[in-house]
């Protein structure tokens, strides 16, 4: 199984950027960020970085461990370096498309909009030819200020007009407990009228109310949708709002259980989606914080719920139907649909 977790072609369809960051890119942003005084710091800094099994961090606790990322991506040569690298690591995973996403940030080094240019750029050369598809997504951090997720949309409309190609979507994410869902609508209705597709951080927290608001805005996706079921602390409402909207759901099996949303795998709330049909994905989320991969997430979704080999072929032919980049759905089904005959002459 472990094998073809790896081989089967995979959409990433949930990835944020300075979550995914593995021990060796922080290692090599360290190298370039040389005289910023890190060097010393960076291997405890990669060990508070990663929250392991047993870590005893809450929720909110786990969003302070991206300011450790966030020190080495202040540059658009390290935001590059950061980019290429992680991109390299999903497609030596078996990942043939992904969807990338980041928060531009204002640092010392790099204005919002140098932060966007430089990700779209990146992605645009492709300096290391690299085979997998990269897509980007811009998130909007809702613990930050209004205005700066407005300028990240403002961003997002400019750059889809030239680079429909690459920039793809806009996220809401960050710090659940932080900002106001309807504090964002206006800006998130621009992007959607622009032709951005959306996809929205959601059920994270109990929080009924909001969730029902998020699935009335009607986004492409949603994320994690762990609050929603009635057996996880949503209701029935939500959940049958839910399941009628068809709305695809971003599913993040390890990082809802290392930030304690959900006990352990087992009770993981990709049965009751999975029985109920609710359109799902399989994502990492954080892949440097959380240290998983997709093909472990596949792995591990087969181990605890009995999927076989067709299962889990079948749902990464489903998660290829919920791309942005929805031109890249044939190629992807092919790979697909080859792997899967390559693999049944076995
Ligand atoms: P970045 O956007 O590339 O800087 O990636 C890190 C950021 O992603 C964090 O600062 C959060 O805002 C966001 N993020 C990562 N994981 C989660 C999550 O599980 N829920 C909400 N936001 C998240
Ligand atoms: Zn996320």
């Amino acid at each position: 199984m472990d094998v073809f977790c790896r081989e089967l072609p995979k959409v990433e369809l949930h990835a944020h950027l300075n979550g995914s960051l593995s021990r060796s890119t922080m290692l090599q942003l360290r190298r370039l960020h040389a005289d910023t005084g890190l060097v010393d710091r960076t291997n405890a800094f990669f060990d508070e970085f990663q929250i392991g099994a047993g870590d005893k961090r809450n929720l909110s606790d786990c969003f302070q461990v991206f300011g450790i990322a966030h020190s080495l991506t202040t540059t658009p040569e390290a935001l590059k370096m950061a980019t290429l690298l992680t991109l390299k690591e999903f497609q030596d995973d078996g990942c043939c498309y992904i969807e990338l996403r980041s928060s531009p940030r204002n640092t010392p080094y790099m204005t919002q909009r140098q932060y966007v240019e430089t990700l779209i750029k990146t992605m645009r050369e492709n300096p290391n030819n690299l085979t997998i598809l990269p897509q980007l997504i811009l998130s909007i951090n809702r613990s930050c200020p209004l205005s700066e997720g407005e300028e990240t949309v403002n961003l997002a409309v400019e750059y889809y007009k030239n680079f429909p190609e690459i920039l793809v979507g806009i996220d809401l994410s960050g710090n659940p407990t932080a900002g106001r869902f309807q504090d964002f609508v206006p800006a998130l209705t621009r992007a959607k009228e622009a032709g951005l597709k959306i996809t929205l951080h959601c059920g994270e927290i109990c929080n009924p109310r909001e969730i029902s608001e998020m699935l009335k805005f009607k986004p492409d996706r949603i994320g994690h949708g762990v609050y929603i079921h009635p057996k996880f602390g949503g209701n029935e409402e939500i959940w049958n709002e839910l399941r009628n909207s068809k709305i695809p759901v971003e599913l993040c099996l390890t990082s809802n259980i290392r930030t304690k949303s959900i006990p352990d795998y087992n009770s993981h709330h990709f049965k009751e989606f999975y029985e109920a049909k609710v359109p799902i994905t399989l994502g990492t989320d954080d892949k440097g914080v959380f240290a998983t991969s997709l093909s472990q997430e596949y792995h591990i979704c087969a181990d605890t719920f009995q999927l076989q080999k067709r299962d889990l072929l079948d749902l990464a032919i489903n998660a290829s139907k919920y791309i942005f980049a929805e031109d890249a759905y044939e190629i992807i089904n092919n790979k697909l649909q080859l792997f899967w005959n390559k693999n049944e002459k076995k």
